[in-house]
């Protein structure tokens, strides 16, 4: 619940002026110093702020603070500046009222600090985003930069404004700052080239001796002691607690962020630059022959380096502050100048320059901070306008500031008094009007079109002839003599003849804040404003692009031959015009106090404070606010804060909240008179009742807490008697759930094992009756199977019976029978009948034998070895032979159809097998070889004619072979012939033949068991053949080549067969030695092939590829 807090809570003093009882000066006082004792530099007088200078910084501008009030209503919390920031800047988004916060007080009161708190408020609080956040940083950028130029240290503060500013912040209709516009009031340009004792010029010039780099002095011509320069004052020239060098940066880092670009900066500095030089210019006087004082320029150095930093020629401004030329009328007339006009007039180019450089300051910021849209503004204008002056010697500068003052307590007379006056129209109160000072005379006094005193001034600076000030005052004393607020020695008013508080040279105006003593001296002067044209016209020639600028009056092109207007009327006009603008605004009012003259915390002077409560008209504003009510508030804040004073309105009204006051109002006694119920507010007229509103509601108070105290303890013990209940019952349920659960387990496995003990019991008992019965059954089977068992075998005992009895009854029977039979017809049988009988039935059955052999003969083939099963035992033998019978017949015709040649095939074949069959590995695989014999097919192959033609026999078979060289074991392809005389060997590529030997001539041929094709022809020793030794041959034909030799050798030697010796070591005769050959199995170089390979002289190797 959000805690409602009001201004009247911890109030020290009263925090709001119109509740002050009793209401005097001393009092009103008295709570003002009470409250600054207490650091409530704040007070309300109704919706006006007053504002003590603290002098110190306070610890309440803080972002907190902010948090605060922001969105808070105005009486809300103890009075603030933010209360009255946020409350104007709520009315001017929400309500869409533009608005203004008038800042008023003296010099050194506090009002800049106040915009300064303002603006940040109003910053803290609006919108935010980038773009929005820029236009924020630009408008409070604005403000040092401005400081720099037009603050100065005076005797009243260290940092005062010596220019009027008015700022409007521009806002969207969301609230988010757009821009700004600034304006400035009448710059004391006379700070430029004097200041009073105590005072020092505008800061800038401080700051950029101080702050600026020596390279940036050196470029400015500048040397960094002040005391080089004529228009620095001396006496004050540091400050306590102004840094000048870190503000310079400052004020630099804020003209880059406002927008100034860094040639406009630069140019800048050169103007101050130039300023300070031409405060260094002195003249000295030169007397002419013609009597008159001329004036010389004494050292022309500063004047040589100023035209340097402005771009001007050294002699056009060297004239210009010798001549003085006046046009009239096509007329020129050229004077030489003294000494003093000389001074007057470089005293004149320097203030022009500075306040010009002033303005156009403002006008480029204006330029950066001007709102980029066009679209509809909410206005907020802050106004921090000097204060009212009195000073020892008040000139022209006061005159028009505490004019401007003047205006300013005009428009808030006028304003706060339509205000109130229109609330009691607004809320429907009857008003009674109450007196009040209106300074409106001492306006009139001064402004008036005809008689008034800056109208007289001007009529005086344009009247021809000899004008000073002394003539002026001589009118005034004519003209104003009678006015009530007029005072002067000289005026025909009688009534200050004999005063002597007052000089001869001036004048006193009965200010609204006071009398102000005026020196008369310089008024004609200081409102002419006077510019020589020579200097002006001099600056225009300037190469400095700034300069050229601010002097357009120089343009020799545009000679203006009227005078320009007076600075009072310049001033009157845009006085004139604020105070137009301000009451188009609703003003929101700061009035600044300052509490001592010392510029120091804690002291409060009462004489002072006196003195502007007094001015100020804070009591009149009092009284205005309390003529007709002290005290207004809306009805639902007033019901809220006082309902618990009636029982009917507590603790809730349902009701209208007007209706509860009355209500609230009624019950509470309060005399009728007291108060008064407009349309939305209650109007309470003595502070005494709401000061006794204010105390019951203490009291009530005191009670309701105590009574909110009582309940909340109750409800606080019932909340933890009951959390505790709660909490038992949750303790005890679980610890009954846990012993129930205990109990239960251990019923639970008592019965598991009494049930398991039952169940075992009744198991067994079942067993037992199950094994009794199975047993009853397995005797009753048993018995029963024995019974059946007897039963049977009686039955096939009686049956057997039955049979052989049947049986021997029918042998009986037929024995009987063939007894009868045989003892019949035994006479008709012959002796010889069984026998015959016996062949018939031989015959038949051998006929039947045949028969079925016939039907079932096995095939031709000689390889079927199928033959039909034998019938009867006893064919046995013939059977046999039968089938040894068929098998040679089935043979013999198998043979009788070859024909002569494929007998010899298969003799070769058989011979072949006879020799190899399970002797030699290659045999098997010429098994389906056919004996080609003739391979080379010598007869019809022209090749081999001559060699066909040497042989005398046929040719059995022709072949190539290999004949292995002993030497090395490599072959040599030969023909291999043989006849039926003679071995042939010839040449395979010739056919020449090498050797032949005859067949009788060999003796044996040996191969190895191996698959291999090698053979030795081993000749008869003794023989012709034999002398040139065995050969080792080899073939793919072996085993036809060795069959063939053993077939036709054996039939062409008349001797036994051809000896073939197979054996995996044989010795061949090679010419003289015997040279062993060697089979052996192995990887053969030739791959399938076998190889041979000479080992040595007496071995040689053949390798035979494993046949696997
Ligand atoms: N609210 C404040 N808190 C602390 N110091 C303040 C406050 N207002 C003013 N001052 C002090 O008083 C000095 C003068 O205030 P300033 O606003 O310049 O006066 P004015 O503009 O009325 O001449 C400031 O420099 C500052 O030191
Ligand atoms: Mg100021």
């Amino acid at each position: 619940m959000e805690v409602k807090t009001s201004l009247l809570d911890n109030m020290i003093g009263v925090s709001d002026m119109v509740l002050l009882e009793p209401l005097t000066e001393d009092s009103f006082l008295e709570n003002l110093r009470k409250r600054f004792d207490h650091n409530e530099i704040y007070t309300y007088i109704g919706s006006v702020v007053i504002s003590m200078n603290p002098y110190r910084s306070l610890p309440i501008y803080t972002p907190d603070k902010v948090e605060e009030y922001r969105n808070r209503n105005f009486y809300e919390l103890s009075p603030h500046i933010y209360a009255l920031a946020d409350e104007a800047y709520r009315s001017l988004r929400d309500q869409d009222k533009d608005q203004c916060i008038l800042i008023t007080g003296e010099s050194g009161a506090g009002k800049t600090e106040a915009s300064k708190l303002v603006m940040s408020y109003v910053a803290a609080v609006c919108g935010k985003g980038q773009e929005v956040n820029k236009v924020k940083e630009q408008l409070l950028q604005s403000n040092p930069v401005l400081e720099a130029f037009g603050n100065a240290k005076t005797v009243r503060n260290d940092n005062s404004s010596r220019f009027g500013k008015y700022m409007d912040i521009e806002f969207d209709f969301k609230g988010d700052p757009l821009g700004g516009v600034i304006s400035n009031y009448l710059l004391e340009k006379s700070r430029v080239v004097k200041q009073p004792r105590g005072e020092r010029n505008f800061h800038i010039f401080y700051q950029l001796l101080s702050g600026a780099s020596d390279d940036t002095l050196k470029k400015l011509k500048l040397d960094r002691d002040f005391s080089k320069f004529n228009y620095l004052s001396l006496d004050s020239a540091a400050v306590n607690g102004l840094d000048d060098a870190a503000n310079f940066r400052t004020v630099r880092n804020a003209m880059q962020i406002v927008g100034f670009m860094e040639d406009e900066v630069q140019s800048v500095l050169e103007l101050v630059a130039a300023v300070l030089k031409l405060g260094n210019i002195e003249f000295k006087p030169e007397s002419r022959c013609n009597g008159n004082d001329e004036s010389r320029i004494k050292d022309k150095n500063d004047l040589k380096e100023m035209c340097e930093l402005l771009g001007i020629e050294q002699s056009v401004l060297e004239r210009a502050f010798s001549y003085r030329t006046v046009e009239a009328k096509l007329e020129k007339v050229s004077t030489t100048l003294n000494v003093a006009q000389a001074y007057y007039a470089r005293d004149a180019l320097a203030k022009n320059l500075y306040s010009r450089l002033f303005s156009w300051l403002v006008t480029r910021i204006n330029e950066s901070i001007k709102a980029q849209t066009k679209s509809r503004h909410k206005v907020m204008g802050v106004l921090d306008i000097y204060g009212f002056e009195i000073f020892e010697d008040n000139s022209f500068e006061q005159f028009i500031i505490n004019y401007c003052n003047e205006k300013l307590q005009q428009i808030f007379i006028e304003l706060t008094l339509r205000e109130e006056q229109e609330e009691y129209v607004r809320e429907g109160i009857e008003w009674t009007n109450i007196e009040y000072f209106n300074n409106a005379i001492i306006c009139d006094l001064i402004e008036n079109n005809q008689n008034g005193i800056l109208a007289m001034l001007d009529e005086e600076c344009l009247r021809p002839g000899t004008v000073t000030d002394e003539t002026f005052l001589d009118k005034l004393n004519t003209i104003c003599a009678k006015h009530q607020h007029f005072e002067s020695r000289l005026s025909k008013n009688s009534k200050f003849l004999t005063d002597h508080s007052l000089p001869h040279s001036c004048f006193r105006i009965q200010h609204y804040a006071g009398k102000v003593l005026y020196q008369v001296e310089g008024f004609v002067d200081k409102n002419n404003d006077l510019l020589y044209r020579d200097l002006s016209q001099a600056m225009y020639k300037a190469t400095h692009s700034l300069i050229k600028q601010l002097f357009p009056e120089g343009n020799p092109a545009k000679v203006n031959l009227k005078r320009p207007p007076t600075a009072g009327f310049q001033f009157r006009a845009s006085v004139g015009t604020l105070m137009k603008n301000l009451k188009t605004k609703n003003p929101n009012y700061i009035r600044c106090i300052k509490p001592n003259e010392k510029k120091a915390s804690h002291i409060f002077t009462e004489s002072l404070v006196r003195h502007q409560v007094r001015y100020l008209g804070l009591m009149e504003n009092v009284r205005v606010r309390r003529a007709g009510y002290a005290f207004r508030q809306l009805y639902e804040p007033c019901l809220e804060r006082y309902k618990m004073l009636c029982k009917r309105t507590w603790p809730h009204w349902k009701g209208p909240a007007r209706e509860g006051v009355e209500v609230l109002m009624g019950d509470l006694q309060i005399p009728t008179e007291e108060y008064s119920y407009g349309r939305s507010k209650i109007f309470i007229r003595n502070p005494r009742t709401l000061f006794s509103l204010e105390e019951r509601r203490r009291e009530c108070l005191q009670d309701l807490a105590t009574l909110i105290q009582k309940i909340y303890r109750g409800w606080k013990c019932r909340r933890q008697f009951l959390l505790m209940k709660k909490s038992q019952i949750v303790v005890a349920a679980w610890y009954r759930r846990f012993a129930q659960q205990k109990k239960y387990k251990k019923i639970k496995s008592a019965t598991t094992v009494v049930q398991s003990y039952t169940r075992g019991w009744q198991a067994r008992k079942l067993l037992r009756e199950l094994k009794y019965q199975k047993r009853c059954e397995e005797a009753a089977t048993t018995i029963s199977a024995y019974w059946h068992g007897t039963q049977a075998r009686r039955e096939l005992r009686q049956l057997k019976e039955e049979a052989r009895n049947k049986h021997a009854v029918s042998v009986i029977w037929a024995g009987w029978q063939g007894a009868k039979v045989r003892r019949e017809y035994r006479k008709f049988f012959r002796a010889n009948a069984g026998k015959k009988i016996y062949d018939f039935t031989i015959q038949r059955i051998m006929q039947k034998y045949f028969l079925s052999l016939k039907s079932n003969m096995p095939s031709m083939s000689p390889v079927d070895n199928k033959w039909p099963n034998r019938p009867y035992l006893f064919l046995d033998g013939v059977h046999k032979e039968l089938r040894r019978i068929f098998h040679h017949w089935r043979c013999k015709k198998y043979r009788n159809q070859f024909t002569e040649e494929r007998k010899t095939v298969y003799e070769e074949k058989l011979e072949a097998s006879e020799i190899f069959k399970d002797k030699k590995a290659l045999y098997p695989s010429s098994v389906n070889q056919p004996f080609k014999g003739d391979y080379l097919e010598i007869s019809k192959n022209p090749k081999y004619q001559k060699l066909s033609s040497a042989m005398d026999e046929k040719v059995l078979l022709a072949d190539v072979v290999n004949k292995i060289n002993r030497a090395n074991g490599k072959g040599t392809a030969r023909i291999f012939l043989l006849t039926k005389k003679s071995v042939v060997l010839a040449d395979q590529k010739t056919g020449q033949v090498k050797t032949s030997v005859p067949l009788p001539d060999l003796d044996s041929v040996s191969v190895s068991t191996q698959s291999d094709g090698f053979f030795a022809l081993k000749l008869k020793e003794g023989s012709a053949s034999a002398i040139k030794g065995d050969f080792l041959l080899s073939s793919e034909h072996l085993i036809e080549i060795i069959t063939k030799l053993h077939r036709t050798g054996a039939m062409a030697a008349d001797r036994e067969q051809l000896n073939i010796d197979i054996s995996d070591e044989f010795l061949v005769q090679f010419k003289q030695d015997k040279v062993c050959v060697k089979f052996i199995q192995g990887v053969s170089k030739n791959g399938n092939n076998a190889s041979c390979k000479r080992k040595n002289n007496r071995l040689l190797e053949v390798l035979v590829p494993s046949s696997a």
